[in-house]
């Protein structure tokens, strides 16, 4: 099993939108069998594959429930080929109590209960939340790829070297990790938007995927469709992007 962070400190910039995608690209086009986890206490992606309830087990049970089994905790969606670990605000209270427990290891309590499922899976894609907490250490401590998106705006480049500090720390517990790239997202003909994406790709701190995604209304409507891109607006620009950049990603992986 290969497990993808998507990651970035920042809010709103499409982490989400990116995880559900791809991972509704490697199933359903390249009928890999894919575990989607929802690790951000927002539940934005359980709620598009429509958990919203707290009837079931989260991420925040894996991450505190010794005695689990996370075969109870990965629920599935209409694509046989994808199943979902979700997340709801019981996050919030988890990232507390790992602090607080310090009988077991803290940091790689994701990395143990996911080894048991981990033939059971090609790709594992962590869609995180816009925070360095426990549940994203926890996260960054099994991921083998990072993926971080970015939206050009005054902003776009805050927190990046944070999270690359973040990483190299992480690599105590997981030094195969490996930032594979930026991926430019919401991208519209602008000014700012072509000197931010310009800047990024001649600098050389950071890889960054040579396809990036494009700004569309078809977006936004998918969140409240709750279905993947290419099932709502196939022949939308976004759509043919998240295509492009799943072929890029996986290129990059021969
Ligand atoms: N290519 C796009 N075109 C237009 N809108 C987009 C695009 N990608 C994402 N959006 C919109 O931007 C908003 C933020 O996207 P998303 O929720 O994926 O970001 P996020 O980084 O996960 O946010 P958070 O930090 O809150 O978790 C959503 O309303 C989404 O519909
Ligand atoms: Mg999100």
């Amino acid at each position: 099993m290969k497990t993808i962070s998507v990651i970035n400190l920042k809010g709103g910039v499409a982490k989400t939108i990116t995880s559900i995608n791809m991972a509704h690209i490697l199933s359903s086009v390249y009928g890999k069998r894919v575990l989607l986890i929802d690790n951000d206490k927002q539940g934005n992606t359980s709620k598009m594959f429509g958990y919203d309830t707290y009837d079931i087990k989260t991420i925040a049970d894996v991450l505190t429930d010794k005695n689990l089994d996370i075969i109870d905790a990965i629920m599935p969606t209409d694509n046989e080929n994808l199943s979902i670990i979700t997340a709801n605000m019981n996050l919030l209270r988890a990232n507390l109590d790992i602090l607080l427990d310090q009988t077991q290891q803290q940091q790689t309590r994701l990395k143990e209960a996911l080894s048991p499922v981990s033939d059971k899976y090609d790709y594992c894609i962590i869609d995180n939340a816009p925070d360095i907490n426990m549940s994203v250490i926890n996260g960054l401590a099994v991921t083998d790829d990072v993926i971080i998106p970015i939206k050009v705006d005054q902003y776009a480049f805050d927190g990046l070297e944070v999270l690359k500090e973040q990483i190299e720390e992480v690599k105590q517990y997981n030094p195969d990790i490996k930032l594979v790239g930026c991926l430019i997202t919401m991208y519209q003909k602008s000014t700012v938007n072509n000197e931010g994406k310009e800047w990024l790709e001649n600098q050389s701190q950071y890889p960054v995927f040579k396809t990036f995604i494009r700004r569309t209304t078809k977006v936004d409507e998918t969140t409240f469709t709750g279905e993947p891109l290419i099932i709502h607006a196939p022949k939308c620009t976004a759509a043919k992007d998240y295509i492009s950049f799943v072929a890029e990603y996986l290129e990059r992986q021969i």
